[in-house]
C-alpha cells in the first residue's frame, strides 16, 4: 500500500527523519541518490534509529551499542559492539538485517510503499 509522507524538502540530504505510514513507524533518509526508508525500531534491542547517525551516505548507526546498517538494502554492516561485553547480549540477540521500503519523490512529495 502507498503512503503519503511528507514534503520532501523537509529532509535535507544528509539527514533522516522518524515518521509514520499507517500503523507502520519508520526512517526516511535522504542520501545522495535519493530517498529510503528502514524501520524505526533497532532490530538488536529496539533503540531508536531515527536518533542515529548517517555514516559515509551509505549506513545508520544505532545511538545505543552501535551496530550499522546498509540504509538502502538493510544489510547489517557491523553489529552492535559498544560498550565492551556488548557480546554477552548479542549471544541471544544476533544479528537481523532492517525492513526497508521503497520511497518515491513526486512534485516534490515523498510516498513509501509498504
Ligand atoms: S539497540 Fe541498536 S545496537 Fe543495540
Amino acid at each position: 500500500m502507498r503512503y503519503e509522507l511528507c514534503a520532501s524538502q523537509e529532509i535535507p540530504e544528509g539527514q533522516s527523519k522518524a515518521m509514520k505510514a499507517g500503523e507502520t513507524k519508520l526512517v526516511v533518509y535522504h542520501l545522495s541518490d535519493g530517498f529510503y526508508a528502514t524501520q524505526a525500531r533497532c532490530p538488536h534491542v529496539f533503540a531508536s534509529l531515527g536518533k542515529g547517525k548517517i555514516l559515509k551516505d551509505k549506513c545508520v548507526q544505532c545511538p545505543l551499542h552501535r551496530a550499522e546498517f546498509d540504509i538502502r538494502t538493510g544489510e547489517v554492516v557491523k553489529w552492535a559492539n559498544f560498550p565492551p561485553g556488548v557480546q554477552m547480549l548479542n549471544v541471544v540477540r544476533g544479528e537481523k538485517p532492517l525492513d526497508t521500503w521503497p520511497v518515491s519523490e513526486e512534485n516534490g512529495q515523498l510516498y513509501v510503499e509498504i
